[in-house]
């Protein structure tokens, strides 16, 4: 069925991510013909640009962010038809009187249909004046084909988060809102969904009866780079953990969906965000570990202290690194540790799971014969490699019984031979056509509030004395590796 023709309005259309990213993934969609046939794209920014100018500018960001090469007719294609800019202020009330008359206008030459789509790529102090604008020029519940999409972070708090909800709310529809978490449309985040419900093979075995523990790491080598002024006020539990890293888990610990309906696959996520065990005041210290880098050498090059980045106070606190060990209180996975960690400036840049199992009910092979005694895994590489890795032992050929342990896997690129999506573009896709499967619904975001609130409360109220605590280019601070250690575990670290 063809797709609802569609203006796409970008709110910050000059801005990082629009060039980065939003730009480059429409102009692969556009080329792959994956966007409706009647589509337009309306840039508004403050920063008084030319069209023509405007165009150059987003051909750069095509030209060194985009997995497609650029090709002269697919960018004429996408350009002359679709885009159009608008230079105004963007909270202002005639940016939003103009904003209509181009949409109606559009709506009139299409045949009465124009589904408008809201996208705030701004600051997000920016969320509610656009929204409150937009609903003052009738652009909100009142066309329900009317979307807004609006990108973390997403308060920075529960009390905040709650704020923006019920401001969004007055203005449009929760079905109309669509929150990104980037991490969601990640291809080998939704193969988790499918390696676990379209196979027979592992869900029989999914809880706490085999499996012991799970690890799920996101380590990034990039420092905060030209950040330091939103990440000074937000740190790596409000950037990453709130967010991507309890996606992940919700991913990989919901409980069966009955459909891939955008609400069953909600609910399921936000059960799990439910039964995760709150961390009490007295056990934070217990439960979390916090980190920021110094100074070190990533990959052959010497990097600076966190505290010596650009905009960033000399004696910040903000932590770079975070480690928790958390409990999904509920039958499939009671008592079975989930442990998280995200950092910047690590060792490598990888974000993985791991499934690790409990050991066989009784060893009969005597010890001898076993060259290395570990569980077994399952792997799943998010990124950069995208791969599952099933780990078990064998035996090595020869007269005597002996068992090493191997590896069987599955890696995406030799499997399917094409071209993996970036995120952008199936959220982007996902936004136009209306499904919110792979958004953020406004109880997840505050569910995942209150659940990281406690923590930021205790370090708030208790500064850490130790940071900087870990060197730039290793795999965070010594007492991320006390707390797995406790349990007579360590963290998987790959070759
Ligand atoms: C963003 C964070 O949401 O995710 C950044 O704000 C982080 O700090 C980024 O670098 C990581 O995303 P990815 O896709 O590169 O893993």
């Amino acid at each position: 069925t063809p797709l609802t023709p569609t203006v796409l309005v970008i709110f910050g259309a000059a801005g990082d991510l629009a060039w980065r990213k939003l730009v480059p993934a429409l102009y692969c969609l556009s080329a792959e013909g994956w966007l409706p046939e009647k589509f337009a794209v309306i840039g508004v920014d403050r920063k008084e640009m030319a069209k023509e100018e405007y165009l150059r500018h987003l051909r750069t960001g095509v030209e060194s962010f985009c997995r497609r090469k650029l090709d002269d007719a697919s960018w004429t294609s996408f350009t002359s038809s679709l885009v159009q800019y608008h230079c105004g202020d963007l909270s202002h009330p005639d940016t939003f009187g103009v904003l209509a008359k181009a949409i109606e206008e559009l709506r009139q030459q299409w045949g009465g249909v124009a589904n408008p789509v809201f996208y705030l790529a701004t600051a997000p102090s920016l969320i509610e004046p656009i929204a409150q604008g937009l609903g003052k020029v009738g652009l909100g519940k009142r066309v329900p084909g009317s979307r807004i999409v609006v990108e973390k972070p997403f308060g920075r708090d529960l009390a905040s988060a709650q704020t923006l909800n019920r401001s969004l709310g007055e203005v449009f529809e929760e079905k109309q809102i669509f929150r990104i978490d980037h991490y969601l449309g990640k291809e080998t985040v939704q193969n988790i969904l499918a390696l676990r419900f379209g196979n027979a093979w592992f869900e029989p075995i999914w809880d706490r009866r085999y499996i012991d523990y799970v690890q799920i790491t996101v380590a990034e080598t990039i420092g905060v780079e030209q950040r330091g002024g939103y990440y000074e006020r937000a740190g790596a539990l409000r950037d990453m953990v709130q967010n991507h890293l309890f996606q992940l888990l919700c991913t990989v610990a919901m409980e069966p969906p009955v459909s891939f309906d955008a609400e069953e696959v909600r609910n399921k996520k936000t059960d799990v965000l439910h039964a995760i065990r709150p961390f009490p005041t007295e056990a934070v210290h217990r439960l979390a570990v916090r980190g920021q880098y110094g100074a070190g050498w990533v990959r052959g090059e010497r990097v600076p202290a966190y505290r010596n980045e650009p905009n960033v106070s000399p004696d910040s606190r903000v932590e770079t690194f975070v480690a928790l060990k958390v409990f999904v209180d509920n039958w499939r996975w009671q008592d079975v540790p989930f442990y998280l960690r995200t950092g910047k400036r690590m060792a490598q840049r990888i974000s993985q799971i791991v499934i690790s199992l409990r050991p066989v009910p009784h060893q009969a092979f005597p010890e001898i014969a076993v060259d290395q005694w570990h569980p077994n895994r399952m792997i799943l590489n998010i990124q950069p490699q995208e791969s599952i890795l099933l780990n078990f032992q064998a035996k090595r050929p020869g007269p005597t019984i002996r068992l090493s342990p191997v590896d069987l896997r599955f890696s995406y690129r030799d499997a399917f031979k094409s071209e993996t999506p970036e995120a952008y573009e199936t959220l982007l896709r996902d936004v136009i056509l209306g499904d919110g499967t792979l958004f953020m619904r406004a109880d997840q975001v505050e569910a995942a509030w209150s659940l990281v609130d406690p923590i930021l409360q205790v370090w708030e109220s208790n500064p850490p004395t130790d940071f900087p605590n870990y060197s730039a280019g290793s795999w965070g601070p010594e007492a991320a590796q006390v707390l797995i250690a406790r349990d007579g575990r360590s963290w998987f670290e790959s070759p």
